[in-house]
Order: structure tokens, then sequence, then C-alpha cells
């Protein structure tokens, strides 16, 4: 084992609380397209600000909800991988383990994890346009491709949108905060797949060290997070984690 990945083992061996910050990466090895490589086929000829602003769904409400309905499939057919098991593992090794993701896809519960922070909402959970009212029944798929109907919400009548985060809107109230917190007193931060240019979950690392915690970015290559960081380990996450989490559980039962 190297010096660096035994550093890192360490550090999150020894961690009461350890936060996982994810972005898109880590959903890449389950084929996840990012928001814009699935700009594809009947969708490549529209803006992001077309399909997830206020306003374009304002404009257009069945295009959004079309578009919304297109990447919910995509998502429904993959499944989380070995990483993401991995990360949900940690709970059973450590006193205290939250993921914070900017991800939407929902993978890190569907993979077992219990403690999840979600910055950016969830494409399977709903609201209304106007009120944002939660939805609590399930919303089926569309069978159809392109633009489609939005059902009504059932207290008010106003459209049905995706409880996800769009261009230029407020993250969900209070969410930020608790994130911010958890890095700020975490002993350990993980930092996987993000590439730290969107704000304010790139802040989190930074957070998190200025609280003392020991920094590791999990990524293919280096990011804006890389010069800030006490360990890279440059890799795929699938590959990675399994690998880190397999020597924590190693570490853990020679120390118990
Ligand atoms: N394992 C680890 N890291 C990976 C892998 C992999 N298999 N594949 C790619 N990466 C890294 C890339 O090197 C990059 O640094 O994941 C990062 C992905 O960066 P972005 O696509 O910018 O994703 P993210 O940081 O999550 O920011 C995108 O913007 O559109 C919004 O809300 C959306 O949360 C999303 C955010």
């Amino acid at each position: 084992m190297n010096e660096t990945f035994q550093r890192a083992v360490s550090a999150v061996a020894e961690s009461n609380l350890l936060v996982v910050a994810t972005g898109a990466g880590m959903s890449k090895e389950s084929g996840i397209p990012t928001f814009r490589d699935s700009l594809d086929g009947l969708w490549a000829r529209y803006d992001p600000q077309e399909l997830a602003t206020r306003e374009g769904f304002r404009h257009d409400p069945p295009r959004v909800w079309g578009w919304y309905n297109y990447r919910r499939k995509l998502i429904s057919e993959l499944e989380p991988h070995g990483g993401h098991r991995a990360i949900a593992r940690l709970e059973a090794l450590l006193p205290q383990v939250v993921v914070v993701t900017q991800n939407i896809d929902g993978f890190h519960r569907l993979a077992g994890s219990t403690g999840v922070l979600e910055l950016h909402g969830n494409i399977n959970r709903f609201k209304c346009y106007d009120r944002d009212h939660p939805v609590e029944e399930e919303v089926p798929l569309a069978c159809q491709d392109g633009p489609v109907e939005p059902p009504r919400c059932g207290r008010c009548g106003s459209p049905l949108r995706p409880d996800v985060v769009w261009f230029g809107e407020m993250l969900p109230p209070g969410v930020f905060e608790q994130a911010e917190t958890l890095a700020r007193s975490c002993d350990a931060m993980l930092v996987v797949g993000t590439s730290g240019i969107v704000y304010p979950a790139a802040a989190l690392p930074m957070s998190a060290r200025s609280g003392g915690a020991t920094v590791i970015e999990v990524n293919v290559e280096p990011s804006e997070v890389t010069p800030t960081v006490d360990v890279f380990l440059q890799g795929a996450a699938g590959e990675v984690l399994p690998a880190l989490v397999a020597a924590v559980e190693e570490e853990r039962s020679r120390a118990n």
C-alpha cells in the first residue's frame, strides 16, 4: 500500500464524523450522462435555459416535463455501482457518516446510505410549480418521448415540476446550512467526482479544512479542489472507493 493511500485510509478509519461530498463523477460509472451530455436526440436543439429554469417551465411546461421524464427514464434503467455501495458500507464501520451530494439520481440511498443530504434535489421527487406543495403519491413515468403535459397538484391545481434545483434557484432551505455545519465539524471529508466549480457546494472542502478535517479527494483528474486537499487519490470512484473502504475495514478490525 503506498503512503498516500495509507494516509487516506487512516484518516477515514479514525474519523468519528466522516462527510462524503459527491458530484457528477460519482455516478459516471453507472452510465448517468451529465446534464449537457443528455442534451441529445430530440433535445439537442434546446438550451439549458429553456429546460432547467423557472422561466423555461413557465414558457412551456410540457417541454420541460418531457425533458425530465426522458432523464428520469434513463436513470430508472441504471443502477448504483460498487463505489456507491462502498460508501454505504462505511456506515457500519464508523460512528457517523453523512453523504452530501450534488447528484439528483438518488443512487446513494438506493445503494444503502441512510444519511444523505441532496443539495440539488431529487429527480424522482416532485412539488408544484406555484406553491411548492410536496407530492406524496407516486408520479408515473410517461411512456411517450418528447413534450408531455405535467400532472396537476391535488391541492391547488398548479402544474407539477421535479423537485430539483434549477439554474438561478436557491438551494432547498436549510440543506446547505446543515452541510456547512457538518463540514466544519467533521474529522475527515471524502470529495468524490466533482469539478469544484459549482457553488455553494464547492465551498464545503474549504470549510472542512478550516475546521481541521483531513480532506481526501477521489477524481480521475485534478480539479479545482485538488490544490486545497490533503490527499489526492487519482482514479475512478468505482475502483478507488471499494479499495479504500476494504482497507478501512481491515484497519478498524485490527484496532478493535
Ligand atoms: N470517478 C471520479 N471522478 C470522476 C469520474 C469517475 N469515474 N468521472 C469523472 N470524474 C470527475 C471529473 O474529472 C470532474 O472533475 O468528476 C467531475 C465532474 O464534474 P462536473 O461534471 O462539473 O460535475 P459537478 O462538480 O457535480 O458539477 C456539476 O452542475 O449542472 C449542475 O447540478 C448540476 O451538480 C451538477 C453540477
